[in-house]
């Protein structure tokens, strides 16, 4: 697994595009850069050198030394259970679930990849101390996913995608809303299915999704890195930031139900009504972030949901390659709505820190 970690910072010397030998079929799937996949990014390295967390200085180190206890370090181990037959697995399943895993692979690996590249290019030794702990974990879990791709003969060049992909930039306040949101999503997904296996484990069709469990609890610990340093700046959520946080929320939220929406036989698969998880899953992501940030979206309003499902069939009807130019004018007209819809205050509490409880 370190492995992953170590190619990661090795090649992020060299993340520029480079020639490479064509890719396999599901290397180039994760190469595509359709708006809804997992993207790599970079940002302004100079200015997360100058971040100071003096004043969360206790949390921050009580926060570190947890990341160095490293509580999942024997977690991501293979068991007997992973070798098992699954050539009887549906092939439309098969397909589905080699695809779910694809996307989550390249967003674990966007996450070491962009995590080694802060680290490595910042000499901040706060900064240097969280970005190689977190790298270390986001590697373990791409590489963990990765065998089992490998399971179903599947390879994802991880190498390859790294030197190929391209590279989207990020001021860090940006990185900061955006990662910290994807970490909290991430464990309220992994959670929420986790939870719903253990009431219908005749549907839990692969074991990988028994080790969600502790696996979401890294990615609570990321968020709520993320909110420190965020509660460390507090510019970064107040005044006109206000308005950036609420584009991120609802980019955030929106783009998760559009996704997955878009593979409501997976969901069906599993046991899982889409919808119901959807909700799920924004509205527990939008109850933690109340530990940071100073705005929540009013998930109460109908109009939001509306909106949310109205994202969700423009985006079928383009990927069904109907509506042309004028269905993008609607999606962003859509978005816009979403955007004035009004939000409600939120007064933050005075401890950021937050325990994973559901
Ligand atoms: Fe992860
Ligand atoms: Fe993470």
């Amino acid at each position: 697994m370190y492995q992953l970690q170590r190619d990661a910072e090795q090649y992020s010397a060299t993340a520029t595009p480079a020639a490479a030998a064509a890719p396999n079929e599901t290397t180039a799937k994760a190469l595509e850069n359709a708006t809804l996949n997992p993207r790599f990014y970079t940002t302004d390295f100079d200015e997360m050198n100058r971040i100071s967390v003096e004043t969360v200085r206790e949390q921050w180190d009580e926060l570190i030394a947890e990341f160095r206890r490293d509580p999942n370090k024997d977690h991501f181990k293979r068991t007997a259970e992973f070798e098992a037959d699954f050539s009887q697995l549906d092939p439309r399943l098969r397909r589905e679930f080699i695809e779910f895993l694809t996307s989550s692979v390249t967003a674990e690996f966007s996450g070491c990849i962009l995590y080694a590249e802060i680290k490595k290019r910042c000499r901040n030794q706060d900064v240097r101390d969280l970005f190689g702990v977190m790298s270390r974990d986001e590697g373990r879990h791409a590489g963990f996913i990765n065998h089992v791709l490998n399971d179903f003969n599947v390879q994802v060049d991880l190498g390859f995608l790294t030197r190929a992909k391209k590279y989207t930039f990020f001021k860090p306040k940006y990185i900061y809303y955006a990662t910290y949101l994807s970490e909290k999503i991430g464990y309220a997904r992994y959670i929420t299915i986790f939870r719903h296996f253990e009431q219908h484990p005749d549907k839990r069709f692969h074991p990988i999704f028994k080790w969600f469990e502790n696996w979401c609890h890294d990615e609570f610990r990321h968020g709520e890195a993320f909110a420190l340093l965020m509660r460390a700046n507090p510019s970064v959520t107040a005044g006109l930031n206000r308005y950036w946080i609420r584009f991120f929320l609802l980019a955030v939220f929106s783009t998760m139900y559009v996704r997955d929406h878009l593979r409501r036989d997976f969901f069906g698969y599993m046991g899982i009504d889409v919808d119901d998880y959807d909700r799920r899953v924004i509205r527990l992501t939008s109850t933690i972030s109340k530990q940071v940030f100073p705005l929540e979206i009013d998930l109460d309003n109908p109009a939001i949901w509306a909106r949310f499902e109205k994202m969700y069939q423009l985006n079928k009807a383009m990927a069904e390659g109907k509506g042309g130019v004028l269905a993008k004018l609607k999606v962003a007209a859509n978005f816009i709505g979403l955007f004035l819809t009004p939000v409600k205050d939120n007064a933050v509490p005075a401890d950021v820190r937050m325990q994973p409880v559901w």
